[in-house]
């Protein structure tokens, strides 16, 4: 039995914790690969609403091992909150591992992280502000401390003190400061409550797979959001591309047979950055409104836009997607007018895929399609085939403008709201 990466084919927010957590029925583990509590993923099950950031979403289903990878970053104490919450469900959090070798976000990533967003002013890039990019720069510079470090106590108190001399003077020009002792208690004071969560995440999903066990891995944030792959330098610290995945769960690369891409029936996005089928006014705020478009993590108002075909063919190419959910589909029906973008308009060229030099999206002018709009009232379909025929011609034009099939259809926020596309 293979494994199956979820990766977000956009800007991220496309659903990845609705689906994940349907998907958990037929999963034996699920793990994070990458980012941090920048993720913000939701799951809605019997009308209630849960928000996770690091703890894997199959969390709320019983017998599912749910492991955070080495590729993930930790803010400790989001993370001995998040594990709370999840008890406070009822859920069995010991279910849960996290990898040693995991990064601590420490409280000096976020104040950098907000001193640096502070400093460029219009330009910032409209982060989280969770710590995210120091973190992962500082994993990079080799002056990030590890779980391992503070379980152990491999010099932790050391290492953590030249990761806070070393940024000392940036946090002095910027005018703010970070007290080392403060913090170095702080962290020393949560290591027992997360020794028994750390282990070896490679060793045990190597082991799920040696047995033949399904293993589901869930990617954070989009495509569009990679480092290498996306809208560069609006984009996060973490890589996002399936390829890196294994990595970021210590197994061999070989071994990955499916990348699931979610992809979200239009387009958002949250901070700054070039977005081409950007929308505003009524059309903007109904599609906001409906779709509840606010950042699962910082509240922050989501931009909307038509869904984009050149950049969601460059997705799929790029990171390999071989099938979709689709998500929010719901969230267009009943309105008059419905778009999505086919082809982008560019120095008097018009091109339906997208590429590198990437600067030049800056310039894309939206070539629109009009589609047929269709009827809401979806409640209790539980079959492909009860959607609207206007809402499947949507699904089944997307199909064949990027070339991979769509296997979900995701028709509310709910567990129990899904249908299987058959092929
Ligand atoms: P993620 O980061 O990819 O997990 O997505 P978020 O949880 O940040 O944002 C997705 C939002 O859409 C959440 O509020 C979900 O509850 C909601 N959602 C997911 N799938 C659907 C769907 O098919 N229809 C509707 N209406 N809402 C959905
Ligand atoms: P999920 O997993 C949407 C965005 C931020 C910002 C940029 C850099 O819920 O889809 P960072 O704090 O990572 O340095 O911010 O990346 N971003 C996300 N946007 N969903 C996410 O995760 C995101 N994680 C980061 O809004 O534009
Ligand atoms: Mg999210």
């Amino acid at each position: 039995m293979g494994v199956t990466v979820m990766v977000g084919a956009q800007w991220g927010d496309e659903g990845k914790g609705k689906i994940a957590d349907v998907l958990s029925a037929e999963c034996d583990l699920m793990a994070r690969c990458n980012g941090g509590n920048n993720a913000g993923h939701t799951i809605v099950i019997d009308g209630v609403q849960h928000i996770l950031h690091l703890v894997p979403s199959g969390i709320f289903r019983p017998g599912v091992r749910c492991c955070v990878g080495r590729g993930v970053i930790v803010d400790p104490f989001v993370l001995l909150d998040e594990i709370d919450y999840v008890k406070s469900t009822g859920a069995d959090v010991s279910t849960l591992l996290i990898d040693y070798a995991c990064h601590l976000i420490l409280p000096i990533h976020k104040t950098l992280d907000a001193a640096q967003e502070a400093l460029m002013g219009k330009s910032a890039l409209g982060t989280t502000k969770r710590g995210i990019g120091p973190c992962y720069a500082d994993k990079q510079y080799r002056l990030g401390v590890r779980l391992e470090d503070l379980l152990f106590d491999y010099d932790f108190a050391a290492k953590m003190e030249m990761c806070y001399v070393r940024h000392a003077p940036v946090l002095e020009a910027a005018g703010v400061s970070a007290d080392f002792s403060v913090d170095l208690d702080a962290v020393l004071g949560v290591a027992d409550r997360l020794r028994q969560f750390a282990g070896d995440v490679g060793a045990e999903v190597r082991s799920y797979i040696t047995e033949g066990k399904r293993v589901f891995v869930e990617g954070a944030q989009g495509l569009l959001l990679d480092p290498d792959h996306g809208t560069y330098p609006y984009v996060t610290s973490s890589t996002i591309h399936p390829a890196v995945a294994a990595s970021g769960i210590g197994i061999p690369g070989t071994k990955v047979d499916e990348v699931l891409g979610v992809v979200k029936a239009y387009q958002t996005r949250v901070g700054a950055g070039p977005m081409p089928t950007e929308l505003d006014g009524d059309v903007a705020d109904m599609i906001r409104d409906r779709g509840g478009e606010y950042g699962a993590t910082t509240g922050r108002p989501r931009r909307v836009g038509w869904l984009d075909l050149p950049l969601l063919r460059y997705a799929v190419e790029t990171a390999g997607i071989n099938s979709i959910a689709l998500t929010k589909l719901d969230v267009l029906a009943g309105m008059d007018e419905l778009f999505v973008c086919d082809a982008y308009e560019m120095a008097s060229e018009t091109v339906g895929t997208f590429g590198q030099p990437f600067g030049r999206i800056w310039d894309a002018k939206p070539v629109l399609k009009e589609m047929e709009p269709f009827e809401g009232g979806w409640d209790g379909i539980s079959t492909y085939d009860e959607l609207p025929a206007a809402a499947r011609l949507y699904i089944e034009f997307v199909e064949d403008a990027v070339g991979a099939s769509v296997r979900y259809v995701s028709t509310g926020p709910g567990r129990d709201e899904i249908v299987t596309k058959k092929p």
